[in-house]
């Protein structure tokens, strides 16, 4: 009796090679979806500071337009507003209520971390945790904060939205490169 062949032992090779495909592309997929969220959380967010930079937004999320932001502003006012990487940022409106200053500023106190609030009454950012004190502009007057509040550019895009972009040039306060490059 002659022996089997190949062929025989495996009679439907082309079949088999369908369902081992079928098999490989249905487990790839769950892997995918279970792995896929885990490998995204090891993917660095974009910083929102390309060239396109982000829309300022407000505490709802709402994308600030310019021109309704200086209707309900007043001149010299510096609210937050959701910035490059979500932090929160001041916007300042110029003394005579005409414009948005060209440039924002990182709330993030330089010291350790806290956000620093506006103190309309003393003309400085005042940080509560451990007493820095910030001019109108950011730049440090009393530490222990080493270094001036992070700068962010102010333009306005086609549609009217206030967009913040990275601020790469010279820092205007110290006349030095910015830290936060
Ligand atoms: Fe602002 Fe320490 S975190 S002074």
């Amino acid at each position: 009796m002659a022996a089997a062949g190949a062929d025989e032992m495996v009679p439907d090779m082309a079949k088999r090679n369908t369902m081992n495909l079928l098999l490989f592309g249905s487990t790839s997929a769950v892997a995918l979806g279970i792995l896929g969220p885990f490998a995204f959380f090891f993917v660095p967010q974009s910083s929102g500071g390309g060239d396109g930079g982000v829309i300022a937004k407000d505490a709802l999320g709402t994308n600030i337009q310019k021109k309704a932001y200086l209707d309900s502003h007043n001149g010299g006012s510096r609210e937050l507003v959701q910035g490059l990487r979500g932090d929160a940022t001041y916007l300042i409106v110029t003394e005579d209520k005409s414009d948005i200053e060209y440039y924002a500023l990182n709330a993030v106190c330089t010291h350790l971390g806290c956000v620093v609030p506006w103190n309309k009454a003393e003309n400085k950012f005042m940080c509560p945790c451990h007493g820095s004190q910030y001019a109108p502009t950011g730049a440090v007057v009393r530490g222990p904060a080493p270094l001036p509040l992070a700068l962010e550019r102010v333009e306005e895009d086609e549609a009217g939205n206030v967009v913040l972009k990275s601020w790469k040039e010279e820092d205007f306060r110290t006349g030095g490169e910015p830290w936060w490059k």
